[in-house]
């Protein structure tokens, strides 16, 4: 049986105060036990994140970490095993706003995908098409591609300790949502593909969608069968709208 899980991305949002605001939210929530609950502050506050959420039965994961595991000469960059050692669980990887914003390439994100998982930790793989894509029918196409570049490399293996975020980019932040059967159509598909390689694996692995997912629409996102739950951006800064969306996914 696969483990809902509720991920808020925080992105590059926050300040000192803000952030302890949010974490004094998120402890008094009240979560439901059948829910895995992480959120993803900038790398600045991980920390204090980490800190704060003692206790609160909350992971914390990273938004982004180097293309080597090792700590060294990398100026700028954060590790996987420095994110092992502040005590994070999960790191994204090919965000789109990282794929389109920064040009991160295929390349650059596989080496961060294994630099993640070298370390112990769960890379959170974020695929999905642009509108561009969609209107000419490609997203299928689309994310199939995106999930081939981690699999050649790596084999079907690799999503043996990955989860998988659905983000159709013209959703993300737009206020536009993919309907729940339209997650669906193309979790199915994923879902699909990767059982054609190894079911026990498609059948384990799980996938996030995201993109304007709020209180108000998670429930039915949620409900569709192969929707394990949600990659949470803007509605993760308010501690009690992402509590209710924790919830939508614990029913
Ligand atoms: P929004 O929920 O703000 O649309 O962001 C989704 C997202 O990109 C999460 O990674």
């Amino acid at each position: 049986m696969r483990r809902t899980m509720v991920a808020g991305n925080w992105k590059m949002h926050g300040t000192c105060a803000s952030v302890v605001e949010l974490i004094d939210g998120l402890r008094t929530l009240t979560l439901p036990g059948n829910v895995d609950v992480a959120v993803f502050p900038p790398e600045l506050f991980i920390d204090r994140v980490i800190n704060g959420l003692q206790g609160a039965s909350i992971s914390v994961g990273a938004q982004n970490a180097a293309i080597e595991s090792r700590q060294g000469a990398l100026t700028g960059e954060i590790s996987s095993s420095q994110l092992v050692d502040a005590g994070c669980k999960f790191v994204l990887v090919g965000h789109s706003e990282r794929r389109l914003i920064l040009g991160e390439s295929d390349e650059t994100l596989n080496r961060k995908f294994a630099a993640v998982q070298a370390s112990g930790l769960t890379p959170v793989l974020c695929i999905g098409e642009t509108l561009e894509q969609r209107e000419a029918g490609q997203t299928l196409e689309v994310v199939e591609r995106q999930l081939n570049v981690v699999i050649d490399e790596f084999g079907i293996e690799a999503f043996e300790n990955a989860v998988i975020a659905y983000e159709p980019v013209w959703a993300i932040g737009t206020g536009l949502t993919a309907s729940p059967q339209q997650a669906q159509d193309v979790h199915a598909a994923i879902r699909t593909q990767l059982a054609k390689k190894n079911s026990e694996v498609a059948q384990g692995v799980r996938l996030l969608y995201g993109g304007s997912v709020k209180a108000a629409n998670a429930v039915e996102l949620f409900s569709m069968p192969d929707i394990d739950g949600g990659l949470i951006g803007g509605a993760s800064l308010n501690a009690d709208e992402f509590g209710a969306i924790i919830r939508a996914a614990g029913n």
